[in-house]
């Protein structure tokens, strides 16, 4: 008897020091360390607003949002008969990094949960940490990954080190030109479908559409023949749809990220769902590459690119990785050029005598001919348009890194492990690098300065990155850019619809929260 009971109370024992050392644990990790390297940055000259266990600054942040929404919400007008709505979107997106920017200036240290992010909107700073750390050495923030697993894995966006060179040497070659050539005619082809289907809808008595819907279907389509050779009906609209719920369920509820355990407690039926989705477009991208295996095509597009990459054992990527890759290219492949060509559709929608440029630059440089790959280079002017809205609108309104070692500036150090939060939309709309027409649209600005746009600092307009891990499909982006945009602009001339409500929001991209729906009227019966 006396042995039992010395049995439980040493069983008791052990139990209480399990949950104080698993408690001590937590409170070191999730605290105490990042505390500490809060204090670090501090010391090296970041300040920021104070966080307070377990949610950092998220509570303030939803308040400023709140606030800032209710003020738009109250000045929210249809801006049929007034083609001026603002561009000064910035403290619209971000009304929290607006207002830290004014307490604390262009770099601070401001919290998600239990992890310390630096606030970057100063372009000097981001031309020192992009010239102190090469591409291999950047990480990805830890605290995103989980969240991000099912939609990206460990494809070229999330990966580190010695495997994101070896994934981005494979990649690399499916943009060269002549990757991107072969591309041209299924963007023509899934494009003409488009505009024919516009016209038959404009014919009936319908001008109206949601230009914003349509390109993203339109987008998919292309990315899923040009890089996976799939057939409309081969899976490429399941893969979308899975994509765009996946999406839907990751962001538009993801204000607890960085919270210990938030994907656990406060919104496990998401996690659930995020997983099973994740799991669902794994299976198919499975499938879709047991069958090219089978029945190898001889273009080499991306897929086969990438399954051939199997057959080089230095350089091999897992199936896992093969999938994983797949998943990134049709997610990031479709919907920021998508974003693209419908932000330019609304803005060219108020403008109408930009319209008129590019018609008129279209009927020189291609004429009555088929689009060819070689003539988009001469679309000059349909290249500031794209630079122009690509710094008031950029589709990647931010970009995340993490130091993986310490990081030594000269004046200040980064440590190791900081999060790093850089603000592009911040810098693309900052009047002191723009100047006083920074929310003009004015794609006149690149005539000039092509790659700049006259920005006074050469890091302040950074829609693709920057440094070694810039966007690899940016010319892939460019190319499809200019070919919508040359069919669409030769068949319809585009006005604003009444029912258009500016409300641009984040969704991991910067999309319109309520479609871009325009009225087209066709240039020839
Ligand atoms: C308007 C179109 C696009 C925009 C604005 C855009 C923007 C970006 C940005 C800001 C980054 C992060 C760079 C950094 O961390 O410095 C990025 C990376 C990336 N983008 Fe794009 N992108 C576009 C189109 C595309 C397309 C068409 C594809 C693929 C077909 C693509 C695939 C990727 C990949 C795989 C990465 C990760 C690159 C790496 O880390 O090595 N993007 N993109």
């Amino acid at each position: 008897m006396e042995l039992i009971c010395v049995l439980i109370m040493l069983i008791m024992w052990v139990i209480r020091v399990s949950i104080m050392v698993l408690f001590g644990k937590v409170v070191v990790s999730w605290w105490i360390l990042p505390v500490l390297a809060h204090n670090n940055l501090k010391r090296n000259g970041f300040e920021g607003p104070s966080p307070t266990f377990p949610l950092g600054n998220i509570t303030e942040m939803k308040k400023i949002m709140k606030a800032a929404a209710a003020i738009s919400g109250s000045s929210s007008t249809s801006f049929a008969s007034s083609n001026n709505f603002s561009h000064d979107i910035h403290s619209t997106i971000f009304p929290h990094f607006a207002q830290w920017q004014n307490s604390y200036g262009k770099k601070f240290v401001y919290w998600l949960g239990t992890e310390p992010f630096l606030y970057i909107a100063d372009p000097q700073l981001v031309k020192k940490i992009s010239e102190a750390v090469m591409g291999k050495n950047w990480g990805k923030p830890a605290v995103f990954r989980n969240d991000r697993e099912p939609m990206f894995g460990d494809g070229l966006v999330m990966t580190e080190g010695d495997d994101w060179i070896r994934h981005r040497h494979i990649l690399t070659p499916a943009f060269n030109p002549a990757s991107l050539k072969a591309m041209t005619n299924f963007m023509v082809e899934s494009t003409t479908k488009m505009v024919k289907e516009w016209r038959s809808l404009v014919n009936s008595g319908q001008p109206e559409i949601d230009v914003e819907r349509e390109i993203t279907a339109t987008a998919g389509d292309i990315i899923a023949k040009a890089s996976f050779g799939m057939s409309s009906g081969g899976g490429g609209e399941e893969a979308l749809n899975n994509l765009r719920a996946l999406q839907l369920t990751l962001f538009s509820n993801s204000s607890y990220v960085g919270v210990p355990f938030s994907s656990v407690f406060l919104y496990p039926a998401r996690t659930l769902a995020a997983k099973k989705l994740g799991a669902q477009i794994d299976r198919l991208f499975f499938s879709i590459i047991s069958q090219r295996k089978l029945s190898p095509d001889s273009d080499s597009d991306l897929l086969t690119r990438l399954i051939q990459s199997q057959s080089n054992q230095r350089v091999a990527l897992t199936p896992r990785e093969v999938v994983d890759e797949c998943k990134t290219f049709f997610f990031g492949g479709h919907e920021t050029t998508a974003l693209a060509i419908s932000w330019t559709l609304l803005l060219l929608a108020t403008r109408p005598e930009w319209q008129n440029i590019l018609r008129e630059e279209i009927k020189e440089v291609i004429g009555d001919k088929d689009i060819d790959f070689s003539m988009l280079s001469s679309l000059k002017k349909m290249g500031w348009v794209w630079n122009e809205v690509l710094r008031l609108y950029p589709s990647a309104p931010n970009i995340q890194r993490q130091a993986k070692g310490d990081i030594d500036l000269g004046d200040m150090k980064i440590p190791k492990g900081t999060n790093i939060w850089i603000d592009i939309v911040a810098m693309h709309h900052d009047s002191t690098l723009w100047g006083d027409d920074v929310n003009e649209f004015k794609p006149e600005r690149f005539q000039q300065d092509t790659i700049h746009g006259g920005c006074n600092h050469k890091m302040g307009y950074l829609p693709f990155g920057f440094g070694g891990r810039m966007c690899i499909g940016r010319n892939l982006s460019s190319m499809e850019y200019k070919i919508v945009l040359t069919l669409i602009l030769s068949t319809f001339s585009l006005s604003l619809s009444p029912s258009y409500s500016h409300s641009p929001a984040t969704l991991l991209s910067l999309r319109p929260a309520h479609g871009i729906p325009l009225i087209l009227s066709p240039l020839y019966p």
